[in-house]
């Protein structure tokens, strides 16, 4: 452990299989594509020196995290790198950081009594520098990638990842690649990745398909994967819980509710709960409850159909494009959440996802498709009696809402915007109206 006289030590990892449980040590090269060498299933990253490290360790770290919070210095400013000590250590020269993390927890007014859940909070991951979760994880991956002396990142992508692995690429002077299902893209996500430069490639296939093909390039083409089957992703991802347990003063809620699509973040914020359980920091985890379309939802079958054993691939279909997947790489992980968080998974239709959405959306918390089916999904639980009324509740909001303005103009669930004559008078003569005095 290497330590300083004021930090806790930075501690080193090791590379797990979530399948046969093999390790490798940080410095053995993983495949490029980030499969076990063994049976080539998923890696996890994990921290053997943390069962030595003590209570004591722990309880510095709470006191060093809320210090890091007035610091100048770089790494202290992200909401990913001011819990650099539960992540794999990366020299100051090789972070990549673009202050990601810091995302606000919101109340949510008008939901809360419509609901009659007056615990319900969002975390709202849109607000991340490139608006979606995504950025948390890129961070730590792409400063992994600079370490290890590539120019070129890549991913395939149903927007999101495309657009921050494009900016955090550019931030660090690398090059990137994205592979995009044609036509299926969000146009915010797609003008993303576009105006930061990246060499985007649209594929006449879907998101699996892409995933596939970027699984053979990186097998020929030097360039480093950013999708989440990287296991460094996750780490960036899990941070998000230790930021949400600050926000609520250290108290557990009872339920977090999140969208599933490749089944990462979901894997990344249970990971990131065990591990402050593991440490001491909290004494029990939320429920962890993930959310798909109806549409596109492998994990609900899987779960349905065998427990959680095999997974049942679907041919995916919905309009919320960021959670199209029928083939998610990260369901073990996802699985292994479920089953020891105890959480439900539910799936919700078109119109349930649109509905939440607008809902969202009159409480100032507007967010892109995908994300409002956690909220769908959170109706449901209550219906079903999983949520009670008395408990706490954090919705994961994964997008910003101007990712995908189509959805909105294109549901017919809002006002329709007034034509007036362009006058004091009849916009006034409107409002007397609306206001219950025309
Ligand atoms: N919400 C949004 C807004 C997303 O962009 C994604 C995934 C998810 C939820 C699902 O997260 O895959 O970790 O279960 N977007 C990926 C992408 C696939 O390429 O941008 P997950």
């Amino acid at each position: 452990m290497k330590t300083s006289p004021t930090n806790p030590p930075a501690v080193s990892h090791a590379l797990r299989c979530v399948h046969c449980g093999r390790i490798d040590p940080a410095d053995k090269p993983p495949s490029p594509s980030f499969r076990c060498h063994q049976c080539g299933e998923l890696l996890e990253v994990i921290y053997p020196e943390w069962s030595g490290a003590g209570r004591e360790f722990a309880l510095r770290l709470k006191e060093v995290w809320k210090e890091r919070k007035t610091s100048a210095l770089l790494e202290n400013a992200s909401g990913v790198w001011r819990f650099r000590e539960l992540l794999p250590h990366v020299e100051h020269e090789n972070v990549v950081t673009m202050s990601e993390g810091n995302t606000p927890l919101l109340a949510l007014p008008n939901l809360r009594k419509s609901l009659r859940l007056p615990g319900l909070v969002a975390k709202h991951q849109g607000m991340n520098p490139t608006g979606s979760f995504k950025d948390t994880g890129i961070s730590v991956a792409i400063s992994m990638a600079k370490a290890g002396g590539f120019s070129f990142v890549c991913c395939a992508s149903t927007g999101n990842t495309s657009a921050s692995v494009a900016a955090y690429a550019a931030h660090a002077e690398m090059k990137s690649v994205v592979l995009l299902p044609a036509g299926q893209v969000a146009s915010g996500k797609l003008a993303q990745a576009l105006e930061y430069g990246a060499y985007v490639f649209e594929l006449n296939t879907d998101f699996d398909g892409c995933l596939r093909i970027l699984h053979q390039v990186v097998e020929r083409f030097p360039s480093y994967l950013l999708n989440s089957v990287n296991p460094y992703r996750l780490e960036g991802q899990k941070t998000v819980a230790f930021e949400l347990m600050e926000q609520l003063d250290w108290r557990v809620p009872d339920h977090l509710i999140v969208p599933g699509g490749n089944l990462a973040n979901s894997s990344a914020l249970g990971k990131g709960f065990m591990e402050l359980r593991e440490l001491g920091l909290i004494p029990t985890l939320p429920r962890i409850s993930i959310i798909q379309a109806a549409g596109a939802n492998p994990l609900v079958r899987t779960m349905r159909e065998n427990g959680g054993r095999e997974l049942v691939r679907v041919n995916a279909e919905t309009r919320a494009t960021a959670i199209r997947i029928g083939n998610p790489a990260s369901w073990r992980k996802a699985v292994a959440v479920l089953k020891t968080s105890g959480g439900a998974c539910e799936e919700v239709s078109e119109e349930e996802i649109f509905a939440a959405k607008a809902e969202l959306g009159r409480d100032g918390a507007g967010c892109e498709p995908a994300s409002a089916a956690s909220l769908a999904g959170l109706k449901k639980l209550l219906g079903s009696g999983f949520v009670k009324s008395e408990q706490t509740v954090v919705l994961v909001l994964t997008g910003h809402m101007l990712k995908d303005v189509d959805a909105i103009l294109e549901s017919r669930v809002h006002n329709a915007p007034v034509v007036v004559e362009a006058s004091a008078g009849s916009v006034i003569a409107r409002l007397e109206q609306i206001d219950g005095k025309g």
